[in-house]
């Protein structure tokens, strides 16, 4: 794709002006924007940029290895993980109200970034900050460059005064599919390239109820599932999003061997939309639906129904909270 070349060529020339022999450092999230914005730069100036990874237990099944093996793999790019696990299930113990969780994800974030951000910085000076503005987010925030906050896929403000940066935006002309080709002329997996949008308080927020790591574990379970057979029917790419929902404080009566069961429900999500903005429930194949039903049921522990939500966007959000 000669126009992809192209751009590609044309942005690492000018990510490499404007950085010179300086340093940069990018936050990534397991999503395709900062990915190929990672790649891109890192391309530009190598060993110059350092990408930071915090782990906050709370993603999909395989998608930290994902970021931490196979990115890393088809880049080659300087990457530090943190294993926040821990810190944020400590944060979120106990907490059900959604707008709660997302400001604690948030800030817990920030706050794992920054000192990351610190140490990366100690030996020697980081000047820049990349990060995956696409032409639709420039335009919606009216167009200023502005100043370095982290890109909000928390919805979150900025950075302290001591840790302020100039911003990288390679990707601040481009539209979603543009940078998705972009992403595969750059050699990333196709897995992070054609990632459907994922928010970024992940999990924690397809909970719902309190988060734990058990309940963590049997949705990453379920979801891993849905994921799997809408590939193996070759639907991923018609699907916009596809959240799988624990209602992990209802309980409802089953019957599974030859007990009686006393578990909870799963809810599939599928969703067509174009912009998030308004969104319609998918009509997946009955078989489909019937061979994610059985296995979640059978393969999930304390899950003992699967139902479908076939509510349109609005009344109903994407997700649950
Ligand atoms: P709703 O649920 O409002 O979602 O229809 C619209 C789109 O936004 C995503 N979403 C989020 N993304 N942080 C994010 O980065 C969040 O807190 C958040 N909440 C919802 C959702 O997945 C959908 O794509």
């Amino acid at each position: 794709n000669w126009t992809m070349v192209n751009i590609a060529e044309e942005s690492i020339e000018a990510v490499r002006a404007q950085v010179g022999d300086r340093r940069a450092i990018c936050g990534l999230s397991g999503g395709v924007d900062s990915a190929v914005a990672a790649a891109l730069v890192q391309r530009a100036i190598g060993d110059k940029l350092t990408c930071v990874y915090v782990d906050h237990g709370l993603m999909r099944k395989g998608e930290s290895e994902q970021v931490e093996k196979d990115f890393v793999a088809a880049t080659g790019v300087n990457l530090k993980v943190v294993d926040a696990e821990e810190r944020f299930l400590d944060a979120l113990a106990g907490v059900t109200d959604p707008e709660e969780k997302r400001k604690i994800i948030g800030r817990e974030f920030i706050r794992v970034f920054e000192a990351a951000a610190r140490e990366i910085s100690a030996d020697g000076d980081v000047e820049f900050l990349v990060q995956g503005t696409l032409y639709p987010d420039v335009v919606e925030s009216g167009g200023g460059t502005g100043t370095a906050n982290i890109k909000s896929h928390h919805n979150v403000g900025g950075l302290p005064d001591d840790l302020q940066f100039e911003l990288i935006e390679p990707l601040r002309t481009l539209f979603k599919d543009e940078v998705r080709a972009l992403g595969e002329q750059l050699g990333l997996p196709g897995e992070i390239v054609w990632r459907q949008p994922f928010p970024g308080p992940g999990l924690g927020i397809r909970i719902i109820g309190a988060v734990d790591r058990e309940r963590l574990d049997l949705l990453r379970e379920a979801d891993a599932i849905a994921r799997e057979e809408l590939t193996r029917a070759g639907l991923d790419r018609d699907v916009w999003q596809f959240p799988v929902v624990l209602l992990a404080d209802v309980r409802s009566v089953g019957v599974q061997g030859d007990g009686r069961t006393y578990g909870h429900p799963i809810v599939l999500r599928p969703v067509s939309s174009e912009d998030a903005m308004t969104a319609d429930w998918s009509r997946l194949p009955y078989e489909l639906l019937e061979r994610i039903s059985t296995r979640i049921t059978n393969e999930v522990r304390e899950v003992n129904r699967v139902v479908v939500d076939i509510t349109s966007k609005p009344p109903g959000t994407i997700e649950w909270e």
